[in-house]
């Protein structure tokens, strides 16, 4: 479908390659899921999840909305669905009660709102830049966050088949990282946190700032599933002094200890489906921390640069010490309830993405967060320490 409107219309360039990635993403999304019975899509696998099937017609209502209606002054495709598949109209814990499309009218939707779409930009106006210096055009960014969100979705959709036991063969593939173990240790001094001012990037990224970070180590590679079972091991679970108040209380109520997956992994490979309570008591038990967000950022891109890269980036999420709040000077766009509704003291940041998170999401000033009780992410730990 893109293909052919990259070859009728003359579009911009940024344009032409989103529209193309957006067909792959489809593709792919559609691949995920096509191995599961309408049943497996519908029925509700965990209460904090949404059916596979509202994840579906989500995915194809925000299009909808973004593309062809904000953008391309179309009227909604479905005005009736908008409520449905809007995440805070309709939150997680009742995606399964109510009357949206079954699996056979949630894929005829979604090409429908991309068929749809892609006049949308045709008519939108083709290369606009607001700015001469910008590389990318009104209608690039716009394509550029309908994808990634996409693309985050299918992300979720692992989540919600992890839970369910219904990933594909071969997932999720976490292996033992390269590198060696120790720590790497990173200089006092300032740096630039966040997304540079042009191109795409979520309202959180930005504005860029200057951090001063007092010198720090970080460890080469995230936590092993081994170190984990030796801490479960050792008392992990019932250490008090490991845990902090909060993470205590809730290991109490729910009866906690190390999440299956960890005994059932590969005893080198990093650990994955662990809360950012078990994170920071892990921490605590080997007289370390959680990095701050802005240590993290700073170590993932100067390593980068020096060419001593931190181990295993991109298998597992990594907790952050940190809680999500904007950044100085933060102004939300395109919508509040991207960022701006979660800002405050209840969730954690998480960096560096997962083996689900596309590597176009998931770039070293890329924010994620999720309440500190959460497991269901693909997150590990990566300690880090004072100089
Ligand atoms: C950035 C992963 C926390 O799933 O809540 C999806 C991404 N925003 N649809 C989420 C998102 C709107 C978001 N996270
Ligand atoms: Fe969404």
């Amino acid at each position: 479908m893109a293909a052919r409107a990259v070859k009728t219309n003359a579009l911009s360039p940024d344009v032409e390659q989103v529209l193309l990635a957006m067909e792959a993403a489809r593709q792919r999304t559609l691949q995920l899921v096509a191995g599961l019975s309408d049943d497996q899509l519908e029925r509700v696998h965990s209460p904090i999840m949404s059916p596979l099937v509202w994840d579906l017609g989500h995915i194809a209502a925000y299009e909808d909305l973004w593309l062809s209606h904000r953008h391309g002054r179309l009227p909604l495709l479905r005005p009736e669905l908008s409520g449905l598949y809007d995440a805070f109209e309709t939150p997680r814990a009742i995606r399964g009660e109510i009357e949206a499309l079954g699996p056979a009218d949630a894929r005829a939707y979604m090409a429908a709102v991309r068929e749809r779409g892609l006049e949308a930009i045709a008519g939108a106006g083709i290369g606009e830049r607001r700015r001469p210096t910008d590389r990318r055009s009104a209608s690039g960014l716009v394509c550029e966050m309908v994808l990634r969100h996409e693309l985050q979705h299918s992300e979720t959709m692992r989540q919600t088949m992890a839970i369910a036991g219904l990933l594909p063969p071969g997932e999720p593939p976490l292996h033992p990282p390269q590198a060696s173990e120790g720590w790497l240790r990173i200089a006092a001094g300032p740096f630039s946190m966040g997304a540079r001012p042009t191109g795409f990037a979520y309202d959180n990224e930005r504005p860029r700032h200057t951090v001063d970070v007092g010198a720090f180590r970080i460890a080469r590679r995230p936590v092993s599933n081994a170190s984990w079972m030796r801490f479960s091991e050792g008392g992990g679970y019932e250490r008090r002094e490991w845990w902090s108040h909060e993470g205590w209380a809730w290991k109490e109520e729910y009866d906690i200890s190390e999440h299956p997956d960890v005994a059932a992994g590969h005893p080198e490979a990093p650990v994955c489906h662990v809360s950012w309570f078990e994170a920071d008591a892990f921490a605590r038990a080997h007289r370390a921390r959680l990095p701050t967000e802005a240590e993290w950022e700073k170590a993932a891109t100067w390593t980068r640069e020096a060419g001593d890269e931190l181990a295993a980036l991109g298998s597992v999420w990594e907790w952050t010490a940190s809680h999500f709040e904007g950044y100085p000077g933060f102004i939300a766009y395109p919508y509040r309830e991207y960022s701006q509704v979660f800002f405050g003291d209840g969730y954690r940041v998480l960096r560096g993405g997962s083996w689900a998170t596309h590597p176009r999401v998931a770039g070293p000033t890329f924010r994620n967060w999720d309440l500190p009780q959460r497991r269901q992410i693909f997150a590990g730990v990566r300690l880090a320490r004072d100089a």
